[in-house]
């Protein structure tokens, strides 16, 4: 039967050897569990980031923005904030993704609606009362009350219109973003 080895002597090499190979083997296994531990939340954090699946909203689907019994059929557009839900990894919240305009005649039965995003650069247009039409405050943008543009304008185009449906008295709007400065009107992804 093998006899255990005595441990050397204090001050001796063997010892000295045997105490710095402690300290490396101690000093190793923390570097290499703070990296493990660093790691996991990282990598956590990015897959939420990167997956589509884990980060979705409404955008581009239709939304429930108010009712049809808000929208009077008088002609005059009314603002609505667009608010969707977010999913995110494992919460779910509200977030205000834009604000649009909605308009309806008496011989309508579905509004007209166009987001109040300008389309010149992108800051929200007002709807004056007193001149029935759309004044842009940046940069002095107007548009007729059915969103055609009042020359001169610095908007390359009419405001944009956005799908809108009536389900069960609830007004429903198919919410996008269109790229600005551009005469074509073309979906953001
Ligand atoms: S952003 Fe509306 S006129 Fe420029």
């Amino acid at each position: 039967m093998a006899t255990p080895l005595a441990d050397p002597p204090a001050g001796s090499p063997e010892k000295s050897h045997n105490v710095e190979r402690r300290g490396f083997l101690t000093r190793t296994g923390v570097f290499v569990f703070g990296a493990i531990a660093g790691l996991v939340p990282t990598v956590g954090g990015l897959a939420v980031f990167l997956d589509p699946l884990r980060r979705r909203s409404q955008s581009g689907k239709f939304v429930r923005v108010t009712t049809l019994e808000a929208v009077p059929d008088d002609g005059i557009p009314r603002e609505f904030p667009v608010v969707a839900e977010r999913i995110d990894a494992w919460n779910r919240s509200l977030e205000p993704i834009g604000a649009v305009y909605l308009r309806r005649t008496k011989d309508q039965a579905a509004p007209e609606c166009w987001t109040a995003t300008c389309p010149h650069a992108g800051c929200f247009v007002a709807y004056d009362v007193q001149s029935n039409t759309f004044k842009c405050p940046c940069h002095n943008s107007e548009f007729q009350v059915d969103g055609q543009i009042i020359s001169p304008s610095p908007s390359p185009r009419p405001m944009d219109t956005l799908e809108c449906r009536v389900d069960s008295e609830a007004i429903l709007v198919k919410f996008e973003n269109f790229y600005t400065g551009k005469a074509e009107k073309v979906v953001k992804q």
